[in-house]
């Protein structure tokens, strides 16, 4: 079946996956990216939209800055919800599916253990309440909409994005000779581009809709993550677990956001690959970019 996806937020970390991923299944597509279109212009959204007549509306693009939110609460809420309300109202307009992006971070982290579609969600900052109030405009414009939750994204786009991802940060403090401190007590569920995109398509072509987990499948803390991404570059620099009390940020964050991805495989939705195996997969990918 060739469907016509209408892609937002095309040039970052998950959206150049989502284009690759539903370009090779032969769909036809409009990428969007804030050059072509600032989503917080909601008047422009529509006829764009209508000119190409899109079966499903995927919005990938998002304002990521959490710390920064703190200081501008209103721009991150402008993106991460305004933004969706304008978009939920133009696929009701169009009678097109929508396809949006969001977070671990609607929970508070305080249950130790992974979260569930079915946990009740308790956000604990500007970013995640915008990102929050983005999934509850979907679902009151639309009946069917398909909201994926994820977690600690990277992919070789954050290679040419300014903000990276963690691996892009880890490798860049290794390359200084000062210890690298990462924080231990903060578990989630670190989540592969391609293989989310790989995913998404799939749900896609499932007709699923509603909210799902896609998180990478496997909690680790922080300062895990950082070993296994050293050890699997053979790099050894000297690095040192660290707390959240003694690495204070602007933004709280929730300390265990791991998401359970038992609603998305009983779906019949291939499960993530392992996370030794996607980390390997990234390098691998940025060694040859
Ligand atoms: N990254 C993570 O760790 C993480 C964790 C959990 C959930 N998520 C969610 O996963 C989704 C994909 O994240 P990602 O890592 O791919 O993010 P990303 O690499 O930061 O890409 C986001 C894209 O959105 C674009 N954008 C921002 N504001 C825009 C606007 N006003 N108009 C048009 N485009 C705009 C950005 O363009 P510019 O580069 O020009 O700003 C960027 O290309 C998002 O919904 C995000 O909230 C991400």
């Amino acid at each position: 079946m060739s469907l016509r996806i209408a892609i937002f937020g095309s040039a970052g970390q998950l959206g150049v996956e989502l284009a690759k991923e539903f370009s090779s299944r032969g769909c036809e597509l409009l990428r969007l990216t804030r050059a072509h279109v600032d989503i917080t212009k909601s008047a422009g959204l529509e006829p764009l939209l209508a000119a190409f007549d899109p079966d499903v509306v995927i919005n990938a693009a998002a304002y990521n800055m959490v710390d920064v939110a703190e200081q501008e609460p209103q721009a991150a809420f402008e993106v991460n919800a305004l933004a969706v309300r304008s978009l939920a109202l133009a696929c009701r307009q169009l009678d097109a599916r929508l396809v949006h992006f969001s977070t671990d971070y609607v929970f508070d982290g305080l249950a130790g253990r992974s979260y569930t579609e079915m946990d009740p969600t308790h956000p604990l900052g500007a970013y995640a309440v915008s990102k929050l109030a983005g999934e509850l405009y979907a679902q009151a414009y639309l009946e069917n909409p398909l909201i994926i939750r994820t977690s600690g994204v990277y992919g070789p786009g954050g290679l040419r994005t300014a903000r990276g991802n963690f691996i892009e940060l880890m490798l860049r403090l290794a390359s200084s000779s000062n210890p690298i401190r990462v924080v231990e007590d903060h578990v989630a569920s670190p989540t592969y581009a391609p293989a989310l995109a790989a995913r998404t398509a799939e749900m896609v072509f499932a007709g699923l809709a509603g909210v799902f987990h896609a998180g990478g499948g496997t909690p680790i803390s922080w300062y895990e993550f950082a070993r296994l991404i050293f050890e699997s570059a053979d790099m050894h620099p000297e690095l040192r677990a660290t707390s959240e009390r003694e690495y204070r940020t602007a933004a709280r964050r929730p300390p265990y956001s791991a998401l359970s991805n038992g609603k998305l495989e009983k779906a019949g939705i291939t499960p993530m690959p392992a996370l030794t195996e996607a980390v390997k997969d990234y390098l691998a990918a940025r060694a040859r970019a």
